[in-house]
């Protein structure tokens, strides 16, 4: 990989985006995901297509009412291949929002089976960092078997990526919400994110719709770059 594939990577996701705005159906199948995301259509757009390309799995933190959800099961839909999806969503209600809802996970499944994708998501109902939510994810996937993770959660990606980072493939696309953001969530979130790819885990492949950071996950790089830095920084007391 060098800087010649990156910006052919970019390039192509620019494009692939166009296009798939002229394929109509597909196009008003991702605008009615969009009814009931918080994401951008064009993000909705983007991960379809990566669900669509991936070889491997798929891991979604921050399902909510399924916007995303739908997206990347149209994309594997498509894709014509039988891939593991998993997607983990705390559930709970949400007050004073164009999307409320008194029940997260109930309007989720719902929109789910709508769309006619139920079947096609192992949904788990709990928090991405309890243990029996890490457990069941761990066990249900196998080391560098995910090809596509999306986080759209809360603002501690990194905790996130630790706890599912060896499940993900070399080159694993990362589509990370919040890298900017008028919430809270948006510091955070771009610090974490920037460490990674000053690290060489992360690399950055663009930046969509209201801030949604997008890249891929550097296997060869993580496992014999970050040993050392770790024992860089802790010989010189650096915090990590
Ligand atoms: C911004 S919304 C996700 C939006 C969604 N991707 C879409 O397309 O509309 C964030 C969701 O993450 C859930 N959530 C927050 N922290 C979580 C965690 N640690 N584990 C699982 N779900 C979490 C919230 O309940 C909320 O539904």
């Amino acid at each position: 990989m060098n800087s010649r594939d990156d910006i052919a990577d970019c390039l192509e996701l620019m494009q692939k985006l166009i296009e798939y705005r002229y394929q109509k159906a597909l196009h008003h199948q991702l605008m009615k995901a969009a009814d009931h995301s918080m994401l951008h259509p064009d993000v909705l757009v983007l991960i379809y297509h990566m669900a669509k390309v991936s070889e491997g799995g798929i891991l979604e933190i921050g399902s909510f009412l399924g916007g995303s959800t739908i997206a990347a099961g149209l994309g594997v839909r498509d894709s014509g291949k039988q891939k593991k999806f998993i997607s983990i969503e705390l559930g709970g209600q949400l007050k004073d929002h164009r999307l409320a809802t008194k029940n997260i996970f109930r309007d989720l499944e719902r929109n789910l089976a709508r769309a006619g994708l139920r079947d096609a998501v192992t949904l788990i109902n709990g928090s991405s960092f309890e243990e029996k939510t890490i457990a069941a994810v761990r066990e249900a996937t196998t080391r560098g078997e995910i090809g596509l993770f999306i986080s759209d959660a809360d603002s501690n990606v990194r905790r996130d990526i630790d706890s599912y980072g060896d499940r993900f493939a070399d080159r694993c696309w990362v589509v990370i919400d919040d890298y900017v953001s008028a919430t809270d969530k948006g510091g955070p979130t771009r610090v974490q994110v920037d460490e990674l790819v000053a690290a060489g885990r992360l690399r950055t492949i663009g930046f969509y719709g209201w801030g949604t950071w997008v890249g891929r996950w550097l296997l060869h790089v993580a496992m014999f770059f970050l040993p050392a830095q770790i024992a860089w920084n802790q010989w010189f007391m650096v915090p990590v």
